[in-house]
């Protein structure tokens, strides 16, 4: 154990175990987490609990993607001897807490959450929201406060469940008298979402407009080539528009040369450089970046048993931190305590 290790901020993030991850995540956490792990205590939380709130018909589903997430996680870099990656229904405190927090929230309050709001429009619920559905705000206020975690790096999307978690931890801070429970920060990242490659906001497995971690390199150079531009750029030699433009937002993202990326734009706004030309260049550098990221997690992929034996020590490391900020939460309402 590092001598620092005291002095580390907890980092707690997770994902719903729903499907293999994309460049999306890549962008707005992983690559993030990639770096945080050396400077931070970092957690970081296969969330097949929380997959199961609109996949109850799906378990299935949920159980094999906990080692596809798995994989993409330890494919871009997370380090299971920097990060501890963990499994959420196997944290029986999760759970613990999470019933103990509904009691601090509103049902009026979970309508509210814009992100639980556009969720329930996207999956066209209409009355029949599930009930663990509508309270996951309040479980992944126990999964951020059970690691008593002080920065969770997500994409900007999840803000309003950070926020809600640290309503959550203010409420129960002042019921017991003191700060047994640390607010937390989210941390998002200065690029915002990536759209997917049609151009629609938000890039999703379900929409078919993501790139995946593992694509191969055909699947990365059709993306590319049927990827959304200006739809009024018809000859090279018209001035082209940035805004919108996917080819240029995904260079933002991912080209190691921003000066090179500023001088396309330049040329494109002023005319005379094709489409062509500009996928070309994000083909290369997608490639560039995806190619080790395929490499590793195919090798992993082929020792199932290591990648699970992983989460398996994970989990058990994060079962005794989670246990312990449930006995103190439990002890700071008085619960009684028939164990010692
Ligand atoms: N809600 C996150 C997602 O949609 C997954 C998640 C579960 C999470 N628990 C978390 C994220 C705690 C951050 C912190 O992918």
């Amino acid at each position: 154990m590092p001598m620092t290790d005291q002095i580390q901020p907890i980092i707690l993030t997770g994902d719903r175990t729903t499907g293999p991850l994309h460049l999306g995540h890549y962008a707005g956490s992983l690559k993030n987490r990639v770096g945080l792990q050396h400077t931070h205590r970092q957690f970081l939380l296969l969330a097949d609990t929380q997959a199961l709130t609109d996949n109850a018909h799906d378990p299935d589903k949920v159980r094999r993607n906990v080692i596809e997430v798995a994989l993409d996680y330890l494919a871009v870099g997370i380090d299971p001897a920097l990060s501890t990656i963990c499994l959420q229904s196997a944290l029986p405190a999760l759970a613990e807490l999470s019933m103990l927090y509904l009691n601090f929230v509103t049902v009026a309050r979970l309508e509210r959450n814009p992100t639980i709001k556009d969720e329930i429009q996207a999956r066209g619920f209409g009355r029949d929201i599930p009930a663990g559905f509508l309270c996951y705000p309040a479980a992944q206020a126990a999964d951020i406060t059970a690691f008593k975690a002080q920065v969770v790096p997500v994409g900007e999307d999840q803000a309003p469940l950070i926020e809600q978690t640290n309503e959550i931890v203010r409420r129960i801070n002042r019921q017991v008298g003191r700060d047994i429970l640390p607010e937390a920060r989210a941390l998002i990242p200065a690029i915002g979402r990536l759209p997917g490659v049609d151009g629609k906001a938000k890039m999703s497995k379900s929409q078919g407009n993501a790139i995946p971690l593992s694509a191969s390199s055909d699947d990365i150079r059709d993306a590319v080539h049927r990827m959304y531009t200006d739809p009024n750029h018809l000859r090279v030699s018209d001035p082209g528009s940035i805004e919108g433009n996917v080819v240029f937002m995904y260079l933002d993202a991912f080209d190691e040369d921003p000066a090179g990326v500023e001088d396309l734009k330049a040329r494109y706004r002023h005319g005379g450089l094709g489409d062509m030309a500009v996928k070309r260049r994000l083909e290369d550098v997608l490639q560039a970046l995806l190619a080790p990221i395929r490499e590793r997690r195919a090798a992993l992929a082929r020792d199932p048993e290591f990648v699970l034996d992983i989460v398996r020590q994970g989990t058990l490391k994060a079962r005794a931190t989670t246990q312990e900020t449930l006995d103190d939460v439990r002890r700071a309402l008085g619960l009684f305590a028939f164990d010692g």
